[in-house]
């Protein structure tokens, strides 16, 4: 490696480590670490300021559905900076993108979800959401139902309101959030939770106390459920058969809205465009996309709306009749392009065809791994997966959290040329939906690899006894 590019790369951490303020993060051992500064990619590899080559096994952060360095998408987004790359949509401007990407994304969604409220993430299409959802109600004359159901261990992003609908309580310490405007319910977390319970009787079981809990907070209380189809940051966790169906049918039953956050689960990952429907059979009141709709390219998020939810807030008000919400970057022209390409991309290429074809065979070959001592769960669905790693398979106890199990597992598996994500004790994978059948078998191996270097550590340390 050339001095130079030594020395450059250098210069870029140390400005990253004295300037740059990241999100989740463990200040103490960054102060002492810093980051690897990344500087490239092409498909499902991605190069670091030091030109080391890794595989993607997490799409940059759940996101890069076509793969990164996709010159057709830059390609568009030179054309559309040269033509306009913004101008305002309030009121009576709009703009040629964020028209026709209402239009795919209307004809994408289930149901009549015909209208779209445009942002830039998926925190903030998940506050536009609820916001719409109160004012929909006060509009009814029902400004009581204003309660949320989330449920524990979800992920919706880290605005106030959407890190309030988030259920990791752990990360909810130091921050003042509003917690009593959500009412969290149990996570449909199978490996955990099911016990000697069948997997029907686990449902029924989570029905029961959403029933429960609809009952003693009130119907007339309650605004609208929010759910991830399968949850990510929270675990991967795939919920039993007919979860969906059964909370969408109590929601309906109770004039409560659904809120289904799409945010990972959409474009292409799980082999459908939107999974809401094709993949849980339900058509919600509302979806939430970010992510994959621009495959990370452009900050785009989505909140899609029906048709009897647009009803009621364009309705003509006497008081104020405005709908006083919106942001500089609502339905942001390059952006919007940005989405359109992506879309095409992922269609005129047919990846949910090819995450239909190989995400079983990902799940089949990471399975392989439950060989190992410390491989507790192998869970999720086509390129949605993870493993959750145990110190004791039989008691499914985990790790001590200065063990830093997974943290251990990324580290090796770095070093051997893959990103995966570590999550507590879990470590996920979420690759581009360019990852073939090799991307595949060389992530599984590594995999496997980094497992049994990590359980070396650990009895050399004396912290795990095989
Ligand atoms: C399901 C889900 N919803 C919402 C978000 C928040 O999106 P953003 O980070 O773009 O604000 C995320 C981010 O990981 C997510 O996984």
């Amino acid at each position: 490696m050339a001095k130079e590019v030594i020395s450059r790369t250098l210069e870029y951490w140390k400005k990253d480590l004295k300037h740059v303020v990241h999100p989740y993060t463990n200040f103490q051992k960054f102060g002492e670490e810093g980051s690897v500064i990344y500087a490239q990619g092409k498909d499902h590899f991605i190069y670091d300021s030091d030109g080391n080559q890794y595989l993607d096994g997490i799409a940059g952060l759940w996101c890069v559905n076509v793969g990164h360095g996709n010159e057709e998408i830059a390609d568009t987004m030179a054309q559309q900076s040269k033509k306009m790359a913004y101008y305002n949509t309030f009121e009576d401007a709009g703009s040629i993108p964020a028209a026709e990407l209402g239009a795919k994304l209307s004809e994408l969604c289930p149901g009549n979800l015909n209208h779209v409220f445009f942002s830039t993430g998926g925190s903030i299409a998940n506050d536009i959401a609820i916001k719409i959802v109160h004012y929909y109600f006060n509009v009814l004359g029902k400004p009581n139902k204003k309660k949320i159901l989330s449920r524990d261990l979800a992920y919706h992003g880290s605005t106030y309101l959407a890190h309030t609908l988030t259920g990791i309580s752990s990360t909810h310490m130091a921050f003042d959030l509003p917690h009593d405007l959500i009412h969290y319910l149990s996570a449909p977390y199978s490996y955990r939770g099911q016990g000697n319970m069948t997997e029907e009787e686990f449902c029924d079981m989570l029905i029961r106390e959403m029933e429960d809990a609809i009952k003693e907070i009130g119907a007339d209380n309650i605004a609208c459920f929010i759910a991830e189809p399968i949850m990510g940051a929270g675990g991967v966790i795939v919920p039993p058969k007919g979860y969906h169906k059964k909370t969408f049918d109590l929601c309906k039953a109770n004039d409560i809205l659904y809120i289904s956050d799409e945010v990972v689960t959409a474009f292409g990952r799980l082999g459908h465009m939107v999974s809401s429907e094709d993949v849980f059979g339900i058509q919600p009141d509302m979806i939430v996309f970010a992510k994959g709709l621009s495959s990370g390219y452009v900050p785009l998020g989505a909140t899609m709306i029906s048709d009897q939810i647009y009803e009621v807030i364009s309705q003509p008000k006497a008081e104020n009749p405005y709908f006083s919400h919106g942001f500089t970057y609502s339905g942001h022209a390059l952006c919007c392009e940005v989405g359109l390409k992506n879309i095409e991309i992922l269609e005129r290429l047919d990846f949910c065809s090819h995450v239909r074809e190989w995400g079983p065979y990902f799940e089949e070959q990471l399975n392989t791994l439950t060989d190992l001592p410390i491989v507790g769960d192998v869970r999720g669905s086509h390129y949605m997966l993870c493993i959750e790693n145990v110190a004791d398979k039989l008691t499914k106890d985990p790790f001590a959290p200065e063990v830093a199990i997974a943290k251990r597992i990324y580290y090796h598996a770095k070093d051997l040329g893959l990103i995966i994500r570590p999550i507590g004790s879990l470590n996920v994978l979420s690759p581009p939906l360019t990852y073939d059948k090799d991307a595949i078998d060389r992530t599984v191996s590594i995999v496997r690899t980094s497992i049994e270097r990590v359980m070396d550590d650990l009895v050399r340390e004396s912290l795990w006894n095989k």
